[in-house]
């Protein structure tokens, strides 16, 4: 006999009155006494084996059930798996409530997905400025709508940016904005809140010529000053460039150290000048991933994006910036020209 049965037998004989010696020979109370005085966690698993004798496994040891209970008793039915995890449980609580916790914030964090830094690669012949940026990606879904970019040139022009950026932060829309480096160096302030307001700021050279037609010198010294002074405003180097017209060769590829980005949507409105016919070209050209050329210099332009932004959404588009399409997609930017990102 053993210490527990010492110990089992002077606890039943304290509470029954009965002799120990009694108890012991009697299997089935035996059984259900022991189970209750290991723990009750075991009482519920023990008890119900011991209603059902019959379901017992007999152990290996136990050929000789009759004998072996007056000595040692083998048949003692061990906890059951699931009663034997609700006493890990009940021991190790707080191993349960950590495992809870990081589960739990790990969910939470990768719900919200707030801001993600990233770099991109570039290819290593060409020279580059480091293009490391923090990108703003809100918690609002963009998952299962067909993504737009809207961009704007020529800016920023204190008649009509402002307007724009007003517009665009009501509708909770991201945008890239392409200065032209003397538009930003005549109104700093103004490119100052566009990036202040969670926008991208991007480069259209300094002073708008088709880099083709002038030389390498020539396009290489605009595209720095624009550059230069674009840095000494926000104090980081354009995230893109759009070279004037879209015009471009493989020498102006390699003055340019950044993804070119060109677009797909031409709404002409620095042509049409009406709201309506702006709105209309937009969405009849629009395609998942599509990038919207327009200009912020014109009152027209930014009396339609308003209503371009809510037919667009009645649509099934979604506002997004160039990063937030890019990283949706998969792709690592380089310093080529991207006319759109469709899937
Ligand atoms: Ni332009």
């Amino acid at each position: 006999m053993d210490i527990l049965d010492k110990l089992f037998s002077r606890e039943l004989t304290r509470r029954t009155g009965e002799k120990a010696i009694k108890i012991d020979t009697n299997e089935k109370a035996k059984t259900r006494g022991r189970a209750k005085f290991l723990g009750s966690s075991a009482l519920k698993a023990s008890t119900k084996k011991s209603q059902k004798p019959k379901k017992i496994k007999p152990s290996k040891n136990s050929k000789n059930p009759s004998k072996n209970s007056k000595t040692k008793p083998k048949n003692i039915p061990k906890p059951q798996e699931g009663s034997l995890f609700r006493r890990l449980n009940i021991r190790f609580p707080m191993l349960k409530f950590f495992a809870v916790l990081i589960i739990g914030t790990a969910a939470i964090l990768d719900l919200l997905d707030f801001t993600i830094s990233k770099t991109y690669d570039t290819p290593a012949k060409i020279q580059t400025a480091p293009m490391s940026r923090h990108v703003k990606v809100s918690a609002r879904s963009l998952t299962g709508k067909k993504l737009i970019i809207l961009t704007f040139d020529d800016g920023p022009a204190p008649a009509t940016t402002p307007k724009l950026l007003d517009i665009l932060k009501k509708k909770g829309v991201p945008a890239t904005f392409f200065v032209l480096g003397t538009m930003a160096k005549k109104h700093p302030d103004i490119v100052k809140r566009i990036k202040s307001e969670g926008h991208t700021i991007a480069s259209h050279t300094m002073y708008h010529q088709s880099l083709p037609r002038i030389s390498s010198q020539a396009a290489a010294a605009d595209i720095n000053e624009a550059k230069s002074v674009i840095k000494n405003i926000t104090g980081e180097n354009p995230a893109f460039t759009r070279p004037p017209y879209g015009n471009y060769n493989a020498a102006i590829q390699k003055l340019i150290d950044t993804p070119i980005i060109l677009w797909s949507v031409d709404t002409l409105d620095w042509k049409t000048k009406t709201t309506d016919s702006i709105v209309s070209t937009a969405l009849s050209q629009a395609k998942d991933g599509g990038i919207i050329l327009m200009h912020d210099i014109y009152p027209t332009t930014v009396d339609a994006v308003s209503t371009l932004i809510d037919k667009f959404r009645a649509a099934g588009f979604e506002f997004a910036s160039i990063d937030e399409v890019a990283k949706i997609r998969g792709r690592t930017l380089s310093n080529t020209p991207y006319y759109s990102f469709y899937p």
